[in-house]
């Protein structure tokens, strides 16, 4: 195992995008930023550097950050803010995971455009559980706004009404052909006949989930979140924000041009949303092509294909799940939205402001600490910083698909509030969608652990019935499920990293809007001392 060091710059940068040139926050002046390939086992030490004129911090999605909570990113969850001509060396180690992860800013809505892929390869001489000739560059999933996406949603939070959609999809940060004014600079993928190559698609959008295909060619998913899965045919590929996905591709086509395309699925009823179409162009080489073949998408509400891809997805090994429960949680996940007077005249539906909940809680993040600070200081549920009574089995059931559901009932009431797991507790929970405002799929991540999807289905989860359908022999591993519209899905962990550990929506806008908590897994050596103190260049507030 070797030691991988990267320095990332954070500088503003001017690119042109859909005839306008628009100055951004990028890592190294690069959008999207540096791929970062490591071979598991391998440790990075990466010193973020900020030269720009926002607070910063980098996340390291789907990282498991074994005791290495310090390095993990999430602002005032694990660190403050790298300040404007601060700088914070992220130093954590890559075991036990092979696939495709990413790292992304996680400070407000500058991950719109830091952002960058996480490649990891098996250890020499590990070989990989599948056979292909070569390696197509990542392909990252974004999105583009003609403004500067902080301001779109400040903007959003000041008034309390929806922000701004995007006016463009990405692939690999050019919008492609489709969009005028973007033909000059759509990303092409030199291929060989004949040849099977892996490719790694990464959804670093930020609020849209994305149907994906390859016009000609099946895709053989091989692998999800950094996960290896049951080889499973497809032409179509279903990613939510933060879920990547390995394929292999055999170029056994007549020699031409092919269009990959992506387009939203908008599971959300009345909801405006990006219906446009990124596409990137997969090239044979041939001499005098015709204009690309293009694929076939599913309709932007066709929930039965994203059924059809999830529940399809098994893990490449059986798996030995541990049988006993001691957590039996039952989360609802949802957007509701909160009352505002008449002086405030907000702008959400009915003068109100959206707002999002795990149980009725509307997170709120601290301002002054960490919470992971807080709490090693053994200062933080006494200082009032958080408190860790977060209600993980809500005393009242409803009917939390029906639209009925008075509004009084699950207005969320906001709140910094933890739930405490004890190290090497065996945790299993019911993600429970509700439909307050709108039914949604809602892309559920988890910092610091990958989990298991035992099963997922529509309407209310009923114990007495749903438990049966649990895949206890080769459930998918995963750091984000998505939770069915109108639905819910059921995850299993053991909680064997101590930290403090954020779990959130990955639509950036319900994160804003407060969609998530955070667990705090004590490792029974008084307030997680077993971590260590601090590295002394932790950014303070
Ligand atoms: Cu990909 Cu909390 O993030």
């Amino acid at each position: 195992a070797e030691e991988q060091r990267h320095e990332f710059v954070i500088q503003e940068a001017s690119v042109r995008r859909l005839c306008k040139a628009r100055s951004i926050v990028t890592a190294n002046g690069q959008y999207p930023g540096p791929a970062v390939e490591v071979s598991e086992g391998d440790s990075l030490v990466v010193s973020v550097v900020n030269n720009a004129t926002y607070n910063i911090t980098i996340h390291w999605h789907g990282v498991r950050q074994m005791r290495t909570g310090w390095a993990d990113g999430p602002e005032f969850v694990t660190q403050c803010p790298i300040r404007p001509g601060q700088s914070y060396t992220y130093r954590f180690t890559v075991a036990a995971q092979e696939g495709t992860l990413w790292w992304h800013a996680h400070s407000s809505w500058l991950r719109a455009t830091v952002y960058g892929a996480l490649v990891i390869r098996p250890r020499d001489p590990v070989p990989y559980p599948f056979e292909f000739h070569g390696e197509i560059a990542p392909i990252m999933f974004g999105e583009w706004w003609d403004m500067n996406p902080i301001d779109v949603i400040r903007t959003a939070t000041r008034t309390g009404a929806a922000p701004n959609i995007s006016d463009a999809l990405t692939v690999n940060g050019q919008p492609g052909d489709l969009y005028s004014c973007s033909s000059q600079d759509t990303t092409v993928f030199a291929v060989k006949s004949g040849e099977t190559n892996l490719l790694r698609f990464i959804n670093a959008a930020l609020n849209t989930e994305l149907f994906v295909s390859l016009a000609g060619h099946t895709m053989t998913v091989v692998g999800a979140d950094a996960s290896y899965t049951k080889p499973y045919n497809t032409s179509v590929l279903v990613l939510g924000p933060g879920q990547t996905t390995d394929v292999l591709v055999t170029f056994d086509q007549p020699p031409g041009q092919y269009y990959l395309a992506a387009r939203a699925y908008a599971s959300a009823q009345g909801v405006p949303f990006d219906n446009t179409t990124t596409t990137a162009i997969f090239d044979y080489g041939a001499s005098g092509t015709a204009s690309p073949s293009m694929p076939t998408l599913p309709a932007y509400n066709d929930t039965a294909t994203v059924t059809a891809f999830t529940t399809s997805l098994c893990n490449l090994h059986a798996v030995e799940l541990p049988s006993v429960v001691d957590e039996d949680l039952f989360f609802t996940v949802g957007v509701g939205l909160f009352n505002c007077s008449a002086a405030q005249n907000c702008g959400g539906p009915n003068g109100t402001r959206f707002a999002a909940s795990m149980n009725n809680v509307s997170f709120v993040l601290p301002s002054t600490v960490s919470l992971l600070q807080a709490h090693y200081q053994g200062d933080g549920a006494a200082n009032g910083v958080f408190t860790a009574d977060f209600p993980a089995n809500p005393p009242v059931q409803f009917d939390y698909t029906a639209q009925n559901v008075s509004r009084g009932l699950w207005q969320p009431v906001p709140g910094t509030r933890l739930y405490k797991l004890k190290y090497g507790s065996v945790v299993q929970i019911v993600l429970q969608g509700t439909n307050i405002f709108a039914g949604e799929n809602h892309p559920i991540h988890i910092h610091g652990y990958d989990f298991y999807i035992l099963a997922e289905g529509f309407s209310n989860f009923d114990a007495s019935t749903d438990t049966a359908k649990f895949n206890l022999h080769d459930p998918p591993m995963r750091n984000t499920v998505g939770v069915p519209v109108n639905g819910w899905a059921v995850i299993r962990f053991v909680a064997d990293n101590p930290g403090v550990w954020l779990m959130h929506c990955h639509l950036d806008v319900h994160i804003t809007w407060g969609l998530a908590m955070a667990f705090l897994v004590e490792d029974g050596v008084g307030e997680l001392q077993s971590l260590g103190a601090p590295p002394p260049d932790l950014p303070i507030c």
